[in-house]
């Protein structure tokens, strides 16, 4: 007798029409699809052409007026940062959403246009995705974390008629202010949005821009509600920009039919969430994992979702997710595996947990970075609950591997996120487009079309999607993982063939990085690259070669391409650590080895490669990390 999931995984690819359009029946439509998965434009793929849906009133509407679950608890948002606990019902988001979509229409936002979301982690931030969907405007959320030029470049590329901010964030005790920040962005942006809406944050009021600016709480005072706007099942419902190999990030795109239908789905059979549950992803909303399952996927459900503005660690202590799952009957939590490395270094034996009742708590899902055994270990041992690791990425939406809690619980095998989800065909490959046989490393792979909820393409760059995702194994989405598939059907995601480093959960491109290093007046060449963090997973460690004849303080240069990096990438890429060298090992055509460099770096074995035109730089780079505390260190 085959399991569900295994009925369902092999429904999935075998009759995917009849899988997905069968599943997108449990969604609102306001005109059904005339193609489940539109193939006429092959390598390019949709999924529903023809249908009318509108994604906020699938996450709203549809529980309120279609479903009489209205007093059902939305959204809790819990800040530890401010002091606050605050509930929307369904009704109450509903309406809210509803005046804010009024807010962007008399600032004269209609469907099509793009509206850029830098907010930190408010009910506002929720909110104004949300009315963005309700009119179809398209919206693009930039983490906080990035400084102005990164803001500036995806205001740049997403041309917006009008930015939503706040005046503040809080980050643990600090109070960090958006709008200097968001004046510096606009600033230096070629394309200048029409005018910007002000969340204004008791912790720090901003200046408004007269003419430009308007305040948050004046504007909703003066508009009237607005009606869901039907779109396109394969109308962009937001662009989310993510780390590329350079430092112009890719616009990830997200259609509003295959996504719903996808994300909803996902609930149950990943998740096991049904609609009486409390669901907690504790991340932000400026990464997919935001997107898809702080707001969307939950809302979409019906159950009631948690958005935390917090630290693991510090707000006030390593127990506040211990207090945050008992306090609101958190069934299930997903977050990324540092979060719970932080939270083991203050509280090795949680005993922070013995304070709270965590009876309710059924599975902690963690994504994001490699999960390590230690940490998934150390949390079944204290939470007495399933851990699940499960991979994904920005561009996938949602997972490409997991262990289906709601289909099939299989034994997990530590270091994998367990097998392919339904609707993904993975495949290893070899350089010539080959599957490897069981248990052998290759590039991760997924045979198209890909499932509905995944990209469909990049923000007005149909040929960036092709060149940077499927050019390189034809008839295959290149996921830019390295892994294995084992005799059992585990799969196992071993590292990126790229240069993108995951720091505390975070992805970032160490290219960007390397672009800013070389920009300094000083440098000739850089390279960065991630070593291991024990905390973090990974931290970006740069190495600069000087312009002949520089003779200046090393340690100034240091600190100011530390500084150059905070201000131009912003304090989320973590960049503290860099060292000056004569040279960079490379290959003779002139590669730079930054695998040996990460080897040495990280204490592991490696061996001389054969191509290196100086095998005697190794000795250099071995000494140089050892002055900043990394690899074979002399102690
Ligand atoms: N606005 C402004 N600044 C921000 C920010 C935001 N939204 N988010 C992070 N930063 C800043 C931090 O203040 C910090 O600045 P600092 O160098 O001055 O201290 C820097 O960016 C790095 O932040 P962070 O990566 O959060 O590191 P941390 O040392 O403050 O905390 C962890 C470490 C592990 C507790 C934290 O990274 C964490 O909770 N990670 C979970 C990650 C996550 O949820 N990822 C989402 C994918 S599931
Ligand atoms: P992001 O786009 O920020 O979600 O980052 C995606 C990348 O994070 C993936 O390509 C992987 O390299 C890594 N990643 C995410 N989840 C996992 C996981 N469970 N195991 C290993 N790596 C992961």
């Amino acid at each position: 007798m085959p399991n569900a999931y295994d009925a369902a995984y092999r429904h999935s690819l075998q009759d995917p029409e009849g899988f997905w359009g069968k599943i997108a029946e449990d969604c609102h439509w306001f005109e059904k699809w005339d193609k489940v998965l539109d193939d006429s434009q092959k390598p390019l793929y949709r999924w529903f052409t023809g249908g009318v849906l509108n994604t906020c009133y699938n996450a709203l509407d549809f529980h309120v007026d279609d479903r009489g679950r209205g007093n059902r608890t939305a959204l809790i948002y819990d800040s530890p940062v401010t002091g606050t606990i605050c509930k929307y019902t369904y009704s109450e988001l509903r309406d809210i959403v509803a005046v804010f979509a009024g807010v962007l229409s008399n600032h004269g936002v209609t469907k099509g246009d793009r509206v850029i979301i830098y907010m930190p982690m408010i009910p506002e931030a929720v909110i104004a995705m949300l009315a963005c969907a309700r009119i179809g405007a398209i919206h693009s959320v930039v983490f906080g974390g990035f400084a102005a030029r990164e803001l500036a470049t995806r205001i740049d590329d997403a041309r917006p008629k009008v930015i939503v901010s706040a005046s503040c964030g809080i980050e643990g005790q600090r109070v960090i202010d958006y709008k200097p920040l968001l004046n510096e962005a606009i600033n230096i942006s070629k394309n200048k949005p029409e005018s910007c809406i002000v969340y204004q944050r008791p912790q720090k009021q901003a200046i408004l821009v007269p003419g430009r600016d308007t305040d948050w709480e004046a504007a909703t005072k003066s508009a009237a509600p607005v009606e869901c706007v039907p779109v396109a099942a394969t109308d962009p419902l937001y662009i989310l920009y993510t780390s590329g190999t350079t430092g112009q990030p890719k616009g990830v795109i997200r259609d509003n039919g295959g996504h719903l239908v996808a994300l909803k789905w996902s609930m149950k059979a990943i998740y096991d969430i049904d609609q009486d549950d409390i669901w907690w992803a504790a991340s932000d909303v400026g990464w997919v994992v935001g997107h898809s399952y702080i707001v969307y996927a939950p809302l979409f459900k019906g159950c009631t979702t948690v958005l935390f503005e917090g630290k693991p660690v510090g707000t006030p202590d390593a127990g506040v997710f211990w207090r945050v799952i008992s306090e609101h009957n958190v069934k299930c939590m997903f977050t990324a595996p540092t979060a719970y490395r932080a939270i083991r270094r203050e509280d090795p034996q949680a005993l922070l947990l013995h304070n709270h009742d965590l009876s309710n708590f059924k599975i902690l899902f963690l994504a994001g970075e490699r999960s390590d055994p230690a940490t998934i270990q150390w949390s079944e041992k204290h939470l007495n609950v399933p851990v699940i690791d499960h991979w994904w990425q920005t561009e996938t939406g949602w997972a490409i591997a997991a262990n289906c809690m709601g289909l099939h619980a299989f034994p997990v095998k530590y270091g994998s996120p367990t097998k392919a989800v339904p609707g993904w065909d993975v495949r290893v490959l070899n350089p010539e487009n080959q599957e490897m046989p069981a248990g052998e490393i290759g590039a991760l792979s997924v045979r198209l079309p890909l499932p509905p909820g995944s990209l469909p393409t990049l923000w007005e760059n149909d040929q960036r999607y092709i060149d940077a995702y499927l050019k390189e194994y034809p008839g295959y989405y290149k996921t830019a993982d390295a892994g294995m598939i084992d005799e059992d059907g585990y799969i196992y995601v071993m590292s990126r063939t790229d240069d993108i480093i995951n720091v505390a959960g975070h992805r970032l491109s160490t290219g960007a990085m390397e672009e800013v290093l070389a920009s300094h007046p000083d440098v000739a060449e850089a390279a960065v690259l991630g070593v291991h963090d024990e905390l973090k997973g990974q931290v970006p460690v740069g190495f600069l070669v000087l312009n002949a004849g520089i003779e200046r303080e090393p340690g100034e240069i240091i600190k100011e391409v530390v500084s150059m990096v905070r201000e131009q990438i912003g304090p989320v890429a973590a960049f503290k650590k860099a060292a000056i060298v004569k040279r960079l090992p490379k290959t003779r055509s002139g590669k730079i080895l930054r695998g040996t460099i990460r080897k040495i770096a990280d204490n592991q074995e490696f061996k001389v490669p054969a191509t290196i035109d100086d095998p005697a730089i190794l000795d250099e780079i071995r000494q140089v990390l050892a002055g900043i505390g990394l690899g074979q260190t002399d102690k």
